[in-house]
């Protein structure tokens, strides 16, 4: 195999793909108060007006500069918590206290930020007047009955091309993940993969047909015995989407798009929150099965604990790339769906270099 180097290779691109709707955030986070959170190395605020619009503004107020996320949410908008300067979802100022012109130049930055299927998708772009071509991507598993889900976000202290990597090889369950959703490491290493690509989206299918049942399936499922398994990943360069899961043995065709049995359905936004740090939004979706008791809990619960081991893991391997500064690094046969999603990714950042180029020209 041909030594590889993950450093960046395009000193000009930027360190993401910037023409991208990203995950900003879930629904259920914007309540009350305004969430801060560093997007693609931006400062921003989330909160939601009382009629239910969404905003994103930059988190700087423009009268003193501090966080707009210090201030607190009310009907219009956002107001400052330092003088008072109210704002509304577009960045207006709509109200400066105890003055009645408000000076033509009090306004922030505002973000596109559409609300879908519970997810909240930003668009930054990659120049001032980028505005999407069309709307974010939708999640129907959210809103489908036959699924109970839910969700949480950790912070990575990792770039978040290390969590593509992991989500498009999910070898290392048979490593990392025993406790859980794991299983026998060498029908892992050794299931058939098959690899497809359509425009910037890859798909990586495994399966693993009759296999034992791994801890959280059997607890969620009254398997009858040994399993045919299927992994599909799908990923496209600001999410992953992964359905898993695992019917009795002969039952039914691993590539039939309606076969029953357990599932699990993930959805996983991966947002780089600097260049060498992530958000990860992720939701668990589950079928639960008529005669058993609803395993919803547990499978959050237990994908939960999965997703703190892949930290620990992908953080560690960040901090020893940095020990060992840019070294090349050995390919083998589970990094196929990992190599062919950083050479999409590479090439939208170079597009988006391009774009940059065209604007500043
Ligand atoms: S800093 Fe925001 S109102 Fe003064
Ligand atoms: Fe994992």
């Amino acid at each position: 195999m041909t030594p590889t180097t993950h450093a960046a290779s395009i000193a000009s691109a930027p360190a993401f793909p910037l023409e991208q709707w990203y995950v900003a955030g879930f629904s259920w986070e914007l309540k009350s108060a305004p969430v801060a959170r560093t997007l693609l190395g931006h400062p921003v605020v989330l909160f939601r007006t009382a009629d239910g619009k969404v905003a994103a503004l930059e988190d700087r107020c423009c009268h003193r500069e501090l966080p707009l996320s210090c201030g607190t949410v009310e009907d219009r908008g956002l107001r400052c918590g330092y003088h008072g300067l109210l704002f509304d979802h577009g960045g207006r100022c709509l109200e400066v206290p105890g003055q009645e012109r408000i000076p033509p130049k009090a306004c922030v930055k505002s973000f596109v930020l559409r609300e879908r299927d519970q997810i909240l998708w930003i668009w930054m772009g990659a120049t001032p007047d980028s505005v999407p071509a069309q709307e974010p991507p939708a999640y129907e598993v959210h809103g489908d009955p036959a699924y109970r889900f839910g969700g949480d976000v950790y912070h990575y202290d990792a770039p978040y091309q290390l969590i593509h990597d992991n989500l498009l090889d999910l070898s290392h369950l048979g490593y990392v993940h025993l406790k859980t959703i794991g299983g026998n490491a060498s029908v892992h290493m050794n299931a058939e993969l098959k690899l497809s690509q359509q425009g910037d989206s890859v798909k990586v299918v495994r399966w693993m047909p009759d296999s034992e049942p791994p801890p959280t399936y059997s607890a969620a499922w009254p398997f009858q015995g040994r399993i045919d398994r299927w992994q599909e990943v799908e990923f496209h360069p600001s999410h992953v989407r992964i359905w898993t899961g695992a019917m009795d043995r002969g039952t039914d065709r691993l590539d039939n798009p309606q076969r029953q049995g357990f599932h699990m359905r993930g959805f996983h936004g991966v947002t780089p929150e600097t260049e060498t740090s992530a958000h990860y939004f992720w939701t668990i979706a589950t079928n639960p099965h008529p005669q058993m008791q609803d395993p919803t809990q547990l499978v959050i619960d237990q994908t939960a604990a999965t997703f703190e081991e892949d930290k620990v893991v992908i953080e560690a391997q960040f901090r020893n790339q940095q020990r060992f500064g840019a070294r090349p690094v050995v390919d083998i046969h589970v990094d196929a769906g990992p190599n062919r999603a950083r050479r999409v990714i590479e090439r939208l950042r170079t597009a988006g270099a391009r774009a940059g180029e065209g604007a500043s020209a």
